[in-house]
C-alpha cells in the first residue's frame, strides 16, 4: 500500500510536472505552426460563445481559489485575520458559484463537441480527451466542495492536501499526508495533475498565447516602412 501511495502522491505528480515543462519545450521547438486552439466557430457559434464565456469566467477565479487554498498556509491567513470559519464559508460559497459557472460551461462545450456532427469530425482525439477530462476534473472538484465537505464537515483540506501540495514544490514530498483524504478529493487531484502532463500536446497551449497586450495597446499602430528610411 505504501508503495502505491508513494507512486500516486510523489512519483506521479513529479512525472506530470516534468512532462509539462519538457513537453512545452519540445512542442515549441517542433510544432509552433500548430500552436493554437484551432477555432471551430465557423461551424457552430452560439453554444461555443456561451460555453466558452462561462468556462473562462469561472476558471480564472477558481484558479485564484486554488492558489489561496493550496499555496497560502492556513496560519498566514489566520495572521491576516481570516479565521478557518471565514475561509471555509468563502471557499464553499464563492468557490461553488464560480465552480458551477465553470461546470456549466464545460457541459455546454463538451456536448457541443460530441453532438454536432461537423464539430465532432473536425475534433482530434486530443480535443475530445481534453474536453472530457476537464469536465471530469471540474465535476469532481464540485463534488468534493459540495458533497464531501457536507458529509465530512470535520475534514479540513488545508491541514493535509495543502501541506502535501506545498511540500512537493520544496522537494520534501510526503505521501503520508494524503492517507486520510476522502476519495473524491484524491480522484480530483490525480486527474488535475494528469491534465498538466497532457497540456503541452493539446489545444491547451493556447493559454500561453493570450494576447494580453491587446487590452492596453494603442488603437492604431504606426510602423516605419524600411524602404523610405534614410
Ligand atoms: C493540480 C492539482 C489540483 C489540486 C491539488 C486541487 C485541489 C482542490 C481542492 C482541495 C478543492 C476543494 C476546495 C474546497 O473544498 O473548498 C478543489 C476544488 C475544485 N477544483 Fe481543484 N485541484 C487541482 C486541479 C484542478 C484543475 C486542473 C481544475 C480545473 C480544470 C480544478 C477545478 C476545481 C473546481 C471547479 C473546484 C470546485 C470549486 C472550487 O472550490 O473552486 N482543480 N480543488
Amino acid at each position: 500500500m505504501s508503495m502505491i501511495n508513494q507512486f500516486l502522491w510523489v512519483i506521479f505528480p513529479y512525472i506530470c510536472l516534468a512532462v509539462f515543462i519538457v513537453g512545452h519545450l519540445y512542442r515549441y521547438r517542433t510544432d509552433q505552426f500548430n500552436w493554437t486552439a484551432k477555432s471551430s466557430e465557423f461551424i457552430e457559434k452560439k453554444k461555443l460563445k456561451l460555453g466558452s464565456l462561462m468556462f473562462h469566467l469561472g476558471i480564472i477565479p477558481v484558479i485564484g481559489g486554488h492558489v489561496a487554498g493550496l499555496a497560502i498556509p492556513q496560519s498566514w491567513m489566520e495572521a491576516m485575520g481570516i479565521s478557518n470559519h471565514m475561509y471555509h464559508i468563502g471557499a464553499v460559497y464563492i468557490g461553488s458559484i464560480f465552480g458551477i459557472l465553470t461546470l456549466g460551461g464545460m457541459i455546454l462545450l463538451t456536448s457541443r463537441r460530441f453532438t454536432i456532427k461537423n464539430v465532432r469530425q473536425l475534433s482530434s482525439a486530443s480535443d475530445m480527451i481534453v474536453n472530457v477530462l476537464l469536465l471530469f476534473i471540474v465535476f469532481m472538484g464540485m463534488y468534493s466542495t459540495l458533497v464531501t465537505n457536507a458529509v465530512q464537515p470535520e475534514f479540513n483540506y488545508r491541514e493535509n492536501i495543502s501541506i502535501w501540495f506545498r511540500d512537493l514544490f520544496i522537494l520534501r514530498p510526503d505521501a503520508a499526508l494524503m492517507a486520510n483524504v476522502p476519495l473524491s478529493f484524491k480522484i480530483h487531484m490525480l486527474a488535475g495533475f494528469g491534465i498538466f502532463a497532457l497540456w503541452p500536446f493539446t489545444r491547451l497551449v493556447h493559454v500561453w498565447s493570450v494576447p494580453l497586450n491587446y487590452a492596453g495597446r494603442r488603437y492604431i499602430l504606426y510602423r516605419k516602412h524600411r524602404k523610405y528610411e534614410s
